[in-house]
Parts: C-alpha cells; structure tokens; sequence
C-alpha cells in the first residue's frame, strides 16, 4: 500500500523562505478515516484571562470613556480578533488572583478598590467585574468559566456570586442582578472549585483540599436547571500522582446525586532550566530552541501519568482532564514589571502551540478541556496591546488555523517521524494529527520541527481519494521572528495551492512551520 501511494503522488508547489535549503527525506504519512476516534472538543482552544497586570486591564478593559474604541468599555478590535479564532471558554478572574477574588467587590455602581497581592501590588479598580466579564463572553460569543475562590473565600460567599450570576428566579440577589442591567440569568458553563491550591490557593495538603471540595461541589452549582455549570477540582502541577490519587478517591467514594465533579484540572507550563522562568522570549539561538520544544513534550507523558490515575479509579472517564493553564512561560521581556509576566511571542512559540494541541487532540478521550496561558498580554499570548495598538502573535494564528478542528473527529495518522538533532538534543523532526471536521472534510495539521531544512510530507487518506487540497502555512525567516505594532506582518499564514494526483498530496514543510490543509473529496 505504501508503495503505491508513493508511485501516485506528484508535487505540491509551496512558498519556501529564502533561507531553507533544499528538502530531503520523505515523511510518509497515512490517515486511517476508517477508524474514527474521540471527538476534539472545542473547549481544548479555551482560553485564560486572569486580573494580572495588562491581560484584563488595557488588554480587554479600557472604559467606557476611552478613545480607543469600545463596546461599553471592552475594546473592539479584540473582541474582532477573538471572535475569528472562536474562542470557545475564558477562565476568570484568576489563577491565583481568584483565591483572593471577592465577587461583591466587582459589581454594582460602586467599586471597591483593592491591592492585588496576587500580581504586583497594584490597585484593582475592579471596574471590570462579573457583568463586565460576561458582557466579554457574549461579545466573543463564548463561555463563561469562573474560578471560584476557595482560599480566601467562603462557601457562602461562592454560593451568593453563583445566585448573583446564574439564579432564573425572582431572588434578591437575581434582582440585584437586574437592577445593573441584566434581568436574565447568565450562563456559567464551567466552574473551578479553587486553584493550585497545594500552592497559591492555600498551601493546603490533599485532605485539606478535598474536604473543602466536597462541601464547594456540594453547595454552589447553578441556580438554573436549564443550565448546569460542569465543576472543575483542582488537580496537579507536576508528575507526582498523590493529588490525583486524592481528588479521584473522593470522587469515588462519594459522587452521587448531591455530589459531583466533572473535570480535575492540571497545570503544566514549559519552562526552560528552572525556576523563575528565565529563557529569552526573542534573541535565543537553535540550542535554546531546541531545549524549549524538549520540555514543551514532556506535556504528553505528564498527560498519561496523571490519566493512568484517573483510568484506575474511572475507566469510563467520566471526569475529563482539563490542562486549563499550559504554554510557555519566559523571561519577562526586559524593562516591564516582572509581575505582569509579559513576553514576547516568536514563531518557536507557534511550534509550541501546535504541539501541545496535538498532544491534547491525541487524548481527546480525556483530555476534554484546556485553556492557554494567558489570552492577551500575559505569557504566551494571543494578543500583544498597547494603547490603541494591537498586535496578533504568532501563537494566535496557530489557534486560527486549528479552528476546523474544533469538535472534529480524531483519525489516527501513521508516519516515521525521524530525528532532529541538535547538540545533545535530540527531538522527532516531525509531527502530525488528522481529524474529520464538521465540515467533512479531513483535515491534518503538519509541523515540521527542524528549523534550518524543510520537509517533505507525502500523505494520502486510506479509502479517500481528493480531488483538492488546499490550507495554509505558518513559517517565519527566523526561529525567533516575532510581530511587533510596527511590523504586525513578520509571521502570518500563508496560503498553500498544490496538485494531487490519485488523492494523495505531497508537501513541503518549511523550516520550523505548522502547517493546516484540508483533503476534500
Ligand atoms: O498564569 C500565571 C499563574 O500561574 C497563575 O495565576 C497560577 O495559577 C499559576 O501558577
């Protein structure tokens, strides 16, 4: 069969940059459509927005009286930019600000000023709050997902923002809700009971951590029956399997119809040589290149030692794994406030994003949800603002290009991948997924790891002849390219045409690119 594949395919033409030399092996790759996998839920392109130096403020909020364009203090051209990637959730307020987040603060005509211990020092205005976040989600046509806080806050207190938020009834607080301008209940479709609190959240051990969550899952929930809100424990941030083993045993022991959980969260973020983070977001030669994508792997096998847990004591995984903080975490770029945890954003930071989807894509049976860190301004962003200035990364073009494989249907792929090397690294050269969309159509999302030679990929579905193909590219003239306000256009996709021949298709991966195309029949 290979064979005869390869006799089959001729050339598809694609722009190379100037500096690629000329491609040598060839990567065969297979996609089975007739083994169907898990659907890829849309929520794993979720998305992070914590109350942390320039991400809410200045990146989403600039007031209602602001010259730079606004809906009602929430800035257009972001909201634009987000809706075209379809963002499908945005975790909120925090992080670890949630766990010192009080909800009352944020909401009505008169705002509580308050120091964010979490991030800085700074004052919060809290001018934007509950209504203002929601109002966010409905601009972008997404979902809500809050973090409610465990570590300084109270059943109570969570129990009363959720009326606030989510009651269909007449109650006071659902009232109060009205009274600021919003009669109709809101919808929360996901809820963090707490977070990283081992760490931030409270530095509380596993049985400090799973009393408090039987008695948050208990209590607070939705007040609409029409819309429940799925509920997220805290999980890990490291291989150590203790936490899971906790949070899975009193899942066990204890879900019925009064309690229950529906995700346990992991935090994994790919930093470099130790902690504080301190790899260079730009300016960094191949080796550090090279040491980056190592550690960004190591997300799948953190992946299966946490889910092997998660397997023994729920085979049918019920609970999804939800990796809602992941990306790269970097040298803060040189002359901001290191507690705004701002960096720049470079076309390593694409491969990155397109290798951490496919390690979700590949696990989509349980790995169900993600959100990357964080959605503007903050870490591995979409979105670099500054004054009326916005710029797209090239990490927001990666979630571009995979918006057809949202809830599209995993196929497993079959390819060698051979070997990257360099130094005493030594990584695969290539990496692939395959899905079937809503659309139809079987898409594959390429990405070619080395960055000095381009590669050729020979791929072709079993049982499936194209009659076209078509996608684009998203390479850069260097590993560290960045898009800057001045130069937003360094590191944007590009349109791939080419030529099947027997519905195979051959491609040339330009160095360190991810690369999205569509089979259609
Ligand atoms: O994303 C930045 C911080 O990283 C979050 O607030 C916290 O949860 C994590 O440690």
């Amino acid at each position: 069969m290979r064979h005869l594949m390869t006799a089959s395919l001729c050339a598809l033409a694609l722009a190379l940059p100037m500096s690629a030399k000329a491609a040598d092996p060839v990567i065969q790759l297979t996609v089975d459509s007739g083994k169907p996998g898990a659907t890829i839920d849309r929520h794993i392109f979720g998305q992070f927005a914590e109350q942390l130096g320039h991400g809410v403020y200045d990146g989403i909020w600039v007031g209602k009286g602001s010259s730079i364009p606004n809906t009602r203090g929430i800035r257009n051209d972001v909201v634009a930019a987000l809706k075209a990637i379809k963002v499908p959730n945005v975790r909120w307020p925090g992080g670890c600000y949630a766990d010192s987040y009080h909800w009352r603060d944020g909401v009505g005509e008169k705002r509580q000023t308050r120091v964010n211990t979490a991030w800085g020092n700074v004052v919060d205005s809290n001018e934007f709050g509950t209504d203002e976040y929601m109002d966010f989600i409905d601009q972008i046509d997404s979902e809500a997902y809050v973090s409610l806080n465990v570590g300084s806050g109270t059943v109570g207190e969570a129990q009363d923002w959720m009326e606030y938020v989510t009651a269909d009834q007449p109650t006071t607080l659902a009232k109060e809700r009205a009274a600021n301008g919003h009669p109709a209940p809101y919808r929360v479709a996901m809820m963090g009971i707490g977070n990283e609190s081992w760490d931030c959240g409270g530095l509380m051990t596993a049985d400090d951590y799973t009393a408090e969550l039987r008695k948050y899952a208990r209590f607070v929930g939705s007040y609409n029956p029409k819309e429940p809100s799925l509920k997220i424990a805290v999980g890990p941030g490291t291989p150590d399997t203790r936490w899971t083993e906790a949070v899975m045993k009193t899942w066990k022991e204890r879900h019925g119809w009064s309690f229950d959980i529906q995700g346990l969260s992991l935090h994994s973020y790919t930093v470099y040589d130790g902690w504080p983070p301190h790899m260079p977001a730009t300016g960094f030669d191949e080796a550090a290149y090279a040491h980056v994508l190592q550690e960004t792997l190591k997300m799948g096998p953190l992946i299966d030692k946490q889910s092997a847990v998660m397997d023994s004591y729920d085979p049918e995984k019920k609970i999804a794994l939800v990796v809602d903080e992941w990306g790269a975490w970097l040298a803060p770029t040189p002359g901001t406030n290191k507690d705004f945890l701002m960096q720049q954003n470079s076309q390593r930071d694409a491969v990155i994003a397109a290798l951490n989807i496919n390690i979700f894509a590949r696990r989509a049976d349980r790995v169900r949800m993600a959100n990357i860190a964080q959605m503007i301004n903050v870490l591995q962003a979409m979105i670099l603002t500054d004054g009326p200035k916005m710029v797209l990364t090239p990490t927001y073009h990666v979630f571009k290009l995979y918006v057809p494989f949202q809830d599209a249907t995993f196929l497993p792929v079959t390819y060698d991948a051979g070997s990257y090397v360099q130094g005493n690294t030594t990584l695969p050269r290539f990496d692939a997924i395959a899905a079937k969309g809503k659309d139809g159509k079987i898409w594959l999302s390429l990405t070619n790891l080395d960055p000095k030679t381009p590669l050729l990929v020979d791929a072709a579905a079993l049982g499936f002849k194209a009659k076209s193909a078509s996608g684009q590219t998203l390479s850069a003239p260097k590993v560290d390219s960045i898009n800057t306000f001045e130069k937003p256009d360094v590191v944007t996709p590009k349109a791939i045409s080419g030529k099947l021949k027997n519905g195979a298709v051959m491609l040339t991966l330009p160095p360190a690119s991810v690369t999205v195309v569509s089979l259609e029949p």
